[in-house]
């Protein structure tokens, strides 16, 4: 296998200067964890394909052949209009304000979405033209959540994973994007096998605006696009733990340390870095630690903020005009408290070296990390590994993904300065045995999910997921597999058939009631009663009394609303197993109000079911109001046993842990079978199929994936099939024979 990564930026930056290429690390957690991730792992082949940035180059074989042979890397060129529009624009002005809650900073430009689309084909075709078989894809971030669509096209088979890095909006901010570009958005992501968020809130956005926009609901993280699967699932990024934790070794970082503690004498410190980024919070910490200040004046004159801020994405105008404000802030800080003898507030707007960056977190007495909203925040991790000495402690925004695994750090509110100013005191004046205790708990996970843990776990998952949703896929019921069908029914001696009713023996009707048998059925139910040797199980949505009065004189085992109630010939209904109805009134009520925003729905009760039915609605009406349905509903099911089922044109909500995969399993342990088949045609036979053994012969009618092993198009289809099996034409010749046997005058009732 070889991994192919694929994000917009490179793990180094190229410039041109006098003709020389000059290499410099890029920033970001990005680039610093997936970077780790490779260091960790230098036997996997990889290959990192992304942009190495604005400029040009006036020798791109060379710039090819450098990147390749130093990086394993290649370059994905972009004029400097096209990158400028992509990067400055869509990616920076559109995804990443909305993305990260500053919806008011966020540009809606068309040219710029057409152009996002554009480079997003640039990437597709960059990786087309790299491919090998046993490539499997890693895209990462939010520039190219077009990409999986575009390649999926072009390779198929392609084991692809996606990795956002920032954070997934709730569908209130998600829906601000305009409908069209919304949508192209989430199928882009869909045509991954397996979309990776760092957080389980950002999972959880991603199944709302996919259930709201596009109306599909997952099963445990899997949806079901119709013709594949794809999962969403939550993998927090970690970091390179051992290469923090162990710096303090090493001679480089030691000689650093000591300048820095020469530098700072008897100070104490607070320390912070990031990129330049509004998202970063970077004001509010200032503003915190001036409020700190004044505050406490006895603190004066014994502490310093240490502040390095890398410069990130500078033509973006917002990123101008935050770092005017940084500017006016630092100076005002340290003109109103400062003096000659002493600088509150110490920075350099520079990126530092590795082993700067260790010594900084090491001398210091605490990280001050404080962002307005952060997908993840690897600077918080790092800061933790760094304390060797189990002291310093990280004072850290609850709006960072990381804050999700650091419970332990002193958690504030970016938006409260009070909070920053009463953090940054309660860090200094904390006990060093504290400290220790908070420090340790959270080394521990750090040191577990460390990066190499968050990749191989993604990785795996990719391969393992892979491997489920091959087998969802089904074949027509035609030539070899119909005639061992055939087959195996005429050799067998003890014989199991489930139907589903509605849409699979019968064609679906306006309203439930309508759907009453016609003659051909009745007829194949009486072959059925007829036959030795089988057992039918009819398997349905439907409730008792419509089973009852249509198939209750036939010798079929009935079962009633997916499984709630079963009836073997003979004897009576009775429940496999006890269910409440706790739940009804609230759900009832509930479901009263969507009917009556959507005409022509009407709800059908069962005994320990409700049914909304919407067949009759207008679909660009009822396509909203279902998915608000099933989303509101989300809030009930968690608490109640209950979930819902979606048929065709009904939702469904019933006790949960009962469906039509529990009873047939139930039904096959009775007794040995030597032929077993099901048949059924919408989402509620699902579970049915996966009940079926692998010797099973599953049909699905429809055109639809499923996990049913086979498929034929219509219920007619299927009838056919049946009435060949139990040989219905010669029952009716037989009866027909019998009948003027009967009655040897030719005599006619
Ligand atoms: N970093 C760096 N050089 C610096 C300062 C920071 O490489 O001069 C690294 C830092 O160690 C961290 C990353 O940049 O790994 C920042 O990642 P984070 O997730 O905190 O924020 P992002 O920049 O991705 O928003
Ligand atoms: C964040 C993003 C990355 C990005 C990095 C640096 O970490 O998630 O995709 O690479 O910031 O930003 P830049 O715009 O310089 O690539």
């Amino acid at each position: 296998m070889r991994l192919l990564i694929v994000s917009n930026r490179l793990p180094v930056t190229v410039a041109e200067e006098n003709g020389a290429l000059v290499f410099n690390a890029s920033s970001g957690g990005l680039v610093s964890g997936l970077s780790a991730y490779l260091d960790v792992q230098p036997d996997i082949e990889h290959l990192w394909l992304g942009w190495p940035g604005s400029g040009s180059f006036s020798d791109e074989n060379r710039l090819r052949e450098e990147l390749r042979a130093r990086y394993r890397a290649v370059p994905v060129l972009l004029d400097d209009a096209t990158a400028d529009s992509f990067y400055n624009g869509f990616c920076n002005n559109t995804i990443w304000p909305l993305f990260h809650y500053f919806p008011s900073l966020t540009v809606y430009d068309e040219a710029m979405w057409e152009i996002y689309k554009r480079v997003n084909a640039v990437f597709a075709g960059a990786i087309a033209a790299e491919l090998r078989p046993d490539d499997v894809l890693w895209l990462h971030d939010y520039h190219l959540m077009l990409v999986p669509g575009l390649v999926r096209k072009k390779a198929p088979g392609l084991p692809i994973g996606f990795f956002l890095h920032i954070p997934f909006p709730s569908y209130e901010n998600f829906r601000l994007l305009p409908r069209g570009w919304g949508r192209e958005l989430l199928h882009g992501l869909l045509e991954a096998d397996l979309i990776g968020f760092h957080t389980p809130d950002y999972t959880q956005y991603f199944f709302r605006c996919v259930l709201r926009i596009l109306g599909l609901n997952h099963n445990l993280g899997v949806i079901a696009l119709g013709h594949r699967l794809a999962k969403a699932e939550t993998f927090p990024m970690g970091i390179d733990f051992d290469k923090y934790y162990d710096a303090v070794d090493s001679r480089e970082v030691k000689k650093e340390t000591a300048s820095f503690r020469r530098q700072v004498g008897d100070l104490r410190v607070v320390f912070s870095v990031d990129r330049q980024d509004y998202s970063k919070g970077i004001l509010n910490r200032l503003e915190g630690y001036e409020l700190f200040l004044k505050n406490n004046p006895a603190w004066r004159h014994k502490v310093v903020l240490f502040m390095i801020i890398v410069p990130s994405r500078t033509e973006v105008d917002q990123y101008q005009k935050a770092r005017e404000v940084i500017n006016q802030t630092i100076g005002r800080i340290n003109g109103d408290f400062g003096d000659l003898h002493w600088t509150p507030v110490v920075f350099q707007y520079k990126a530092i070296s590795f082993e700067q960056l260790a010594a900084l977190y090491n001398v210091s007495d605490a990280g001050l990390v404080t962002p307005l909203r952060d997908g993840m925040n690897l600077v918080a991790k790092e800061y933790v590994a760094s304390q060797h000495e189990k002291r310093g402690v990280l004072i850290l925004s609850e709006m960072a993904g990381a804050a999700m695994e650091l419970g332990e750090a002193l958690l504030i509110n970016p938006n409260h300065r009070e909070e920053i100013a009463d953090a940054i005191k309660t860090a200094l004046e904390m006990p060093p045995s504290e400290q220790a205790r908070r420090v340790e708990a959270m080394q521990v996970r750090l040191r577990k999910y460390d990066v190499k843990k968050w990749a191989g776990d993604f990785l795996e998952e990719l391969e393992r997921f892979r491997e489920e949703a091959s087998r969802y896929g089904t074949t027509p019921l035609e030539g070899l597999p119909l005639e061992r069908l055939r087959d195996c029914f005429a050799s067998a001696r003890n014989r199991i058939v489930f139907l589903d009713y509605d849409g699979t023996l019968v064609p679906f009707a306006r309203t439930p009631g309508e759907a009453a048998p016609g003659r051909k059925v009745i007829r194949l139910f009486r072959a059925f009663s007829e036959a030795p040797n089988v057992t039918p199980v009819l398997i349905s949505g439907r409730n008792r009394e419509d089973l009852d009065r249509w198939y209750g004189r036939f010798g079929v085992t009935l079962v009633a609303e997916h499984g709630v109630w079963m009836k073997e010939p003979g004897s009576d209904w009775r429940m496999p197993r006890i269910l409440n109805n706790k739940w009804k009134p609230v759900i009832r009520r509930m479901l009263e109000r969507y009917r009556d925003l959507l005409p022509g729905s009407f709800i059908e009760e069962k005994a320990y079911s409700l049914a909304w039915h919407f067949r009759n609605s207008d679909p660009s009406v009822s396509g909203p109001r279902v998915k608000e349905f099933v989303d509101d509903l989300v809030q009930y099911t968690a608490r109640n046993e209950i979930e819902v089922l979606m048929g065709h044109s009904v939702a469904e909500v019933k006790c949960s842990g009962v469906n039509k995969g529990m009873t047939a399993r139930a039904l096959l342990a009775a007794s040995d079978y030597d032929f077993i088949m099901a048949a059924g045609d919408d989402e509620t036979d699902e579970a049915l199929f996966q009940a079926m053994p692998p010797e099973a012969f599953s049909i699905k009618i429809g055109s639809k994936k499923s996990f049913a092993d086979y498929s034929l198009s219509s219920s007619a289809e299927l009838v056919a099939l049946l009435e060949e099996l139990f040989d219905v034409q010669k029952g009716i010749i037989d009866s027909v024979i019998g009948l003027f046997r009967r009655k040897p005058n030719g005599a006619r009732r």
